[in-house]
């Protein structure tokens, strides 16, 4: 068990946490969006960020104040005065600048311990963040260099201070898990995944799901994990669903700079919109020509509210659909947003079995929404059910009623397969499911068949549907007879 960290709700790998932050003595909900505040450019001003948008925690780089006129004074003072702010502090190692301007003549224990000096509530080693293109070779190099850093400042004192194992390991998946497992092994507190901001700004979805679930296999469930730099709001539902629980936004502040207005379905520009899609404080009191118009500086403090708006919105809608129960309607509907995100949908569907083992057994609702809800991790747990239950005599399994004509009749509904009766008033069977279903789904209900056919060979089953398309029939085991509905009616 993680000491500093307590899981509260989940839904499907996706979790409500309370992260003790014992230094400044705050808890933090999860998931949470830790601001990225710049001492040099404040574009919304930390106090701000606390008392009008609720953050609980934000992030700064130690680094770059150690380097920066701000040295004596967040010395002197403490990180937490220096920024008027008093929520928790993550502070950064300065990695993604080192990895920039090349070697530094700090140790990673030194910038670490500047991070105790200044009161930071969460410190941060010098990782190297190995970026998509780099080979297996550069990955592991990298990798070893980062796990030595990890080990070499086990010895530094950083008192209460909470501190992070970064993961890396570029895009090889296998390196993502063995690198989560050693940084688990360390014992530090919370596990960022590094090294993702590229991928995301390249639209890589797919490969981001896969180096997320490929990290929460050597995480396991008890650890907080941070997506480090990921700050757009379309991509919190998809990031959480996997198991994430903090991310940092500079994005807000950054795309307002160059007018982009941030959506949960994408990045809009604001010379092209016509209307603000929005209903937050900034967007409900002005039009897009009273932005345009305004002088550069308020405009883009606006933008910046606005993204910020859009953002803690965004957090809490998740963390409602984690207690509900459909925080994958919500990953579907925003997969509608963009193709890209279709992709890390998809690639989160083909890691349903791992998702499967820490989803809640039972929830109120399962909302069947496109053909991709046939892959969902619920209809991957009915179909390892079914090849635990047993049966025997003639079996129907059907898609109308009870025919006393054989021993048992069971019903059979897209996508989960068959049921028996006793089960049709509890979860799944409440799953409300359109009138119009689609072939993925009766070929989910028919790999349902197989699994029940396959473990009972003794049975004789009838399968009688209404209509099912030929690529759902083909999977049906040959054992079974297969009839229209209407023709086993009339017997
Ligand atoms: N910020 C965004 N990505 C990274 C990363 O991989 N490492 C560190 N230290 N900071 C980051
Ligand atoms: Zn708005």
């Amino acid at each position: 068990m993680n000491d500093v960290f307590e899981l509260r709700s989940a839904d499907a790998a996706g979790r409500i946490g309370e992260l003790r932050v014992p230094q400044s003595d705050t808890v933090v909900e999860t998931p949470a969006l830790m601001p990225v505040v710049n001492p040099n450019l404040q574009t919304i001003s930390p106090a701000r960020l606390e008392n009008e948008f609720g953050a609980e925690i934000c992030i700064t780089n130690g680094y770059i104040i150690s380097q920066s006129d701000y040295r004596e004074e967040a010395l002197s003072k403490g990180l937490h005065d220096l920024l008027d702010f008093s929520g928790a502090i993550m502070t950064d190692s300065g990695s993604f600048q080192l990895a920039e301007y090349g070697e530094i003549d700090v140790t990673s224990a030194e910038i670490l311990e500047f991070q105790y000096q200044i009161g930071s509530d969460i410190g941060t080693p010098v990782d190297i963040p190995t970026p998509p293109e780099a080979g297996r070779e550069r990955a592991a190099d990298e990798l070893a260099t980062t796990q030595d850093r990890l080990e070499s400042i086990q010895d530094v004192d950083t008192g209460a201070m909470l501190v992070n194992a970064p993961v890396q390991g570029g895009v090889h998946t296998d390196l993502r898990e063995r690198a989560a497992r050693d940084a688990r092994a360390t014992g530090l507190d919370i596990h960022p995944i590094g090294a993702v901001v590229p991928l995301m700004n390249a639209y890589e979805y797919g490969k981001m799901v896969d180096v997320i679930a490929a990290a929460k296999r050597g995480l396991g469930v008890a650890s907080p994990v941070h997506l480090f730099g990921a700050g757009h709001p379309m991509m919190f539902a998809l990031a959480v669903a996997l198991g994430c629980d903090l991310f940092d936004s500079a994005a807000y502040a950054l795309y307002a700079r160059d007018d982009r207005y941030l959506t949960v379905r994408g990045t809009e520009r604001l010379p092209e919109l016509d209307y603000l899609p929005c209903e937050c404080p900034v967007c409900v009191a002005h039009t897009p020509d009273e932005l345009r118009a305004m002088p550069d500086d308020e405009r883009e403090t606006r933008l910046a509210q606005h993204n910020l708006y859009v953002s803690f919105g965004e957090l809490r809608r998740i963390k409602q659909a984690i207690r509900r129960g459909d925080l994958l309607e919500l990953v579907e509907a925003r997969a509608r947003g963009h193709p890209a995100m279709l992709d890390g949908y998809r690639a989160l569907l083909d890691h349903a079995d791992q998702l499967e083992k820490e989803d809640p057994a039972s929830k109120d609702a399962f909302f069947y929404l496109s053909a991709e809800s046939a892959r969902r991790p619920e209809v991957r747990r009915h179909h390892e059910r079914l090849a635990r239950l047993s049966v025997d005599g003639e079996i129907l399994l059907t898609e109308g009623d009870t025919n006393a004509a054989y021993d048992e009749s069971w019903r059979v509904v897209p996508p989960f397969g068959p049921l028996p009766r006793a089960l049709s008033e509890t979860y799944p069977l409440t799953a409300e499911v359109p009138d119009r279903m689609d072939e993925q789904a009766y070929e989910q209900a028919a790999e349902g068949v197989r699994r029940l056919v396959e473990t009972n060979s003794d049975g004789e089953f009838t399968l009688a549907h209404r209509g099912w398309p030929e690529s759902a029939l083909a999977r049906v085991p040959s054992a079974v007879h297969i009839e229209r509905l209407d023709a086993v009616d009339r017997q």
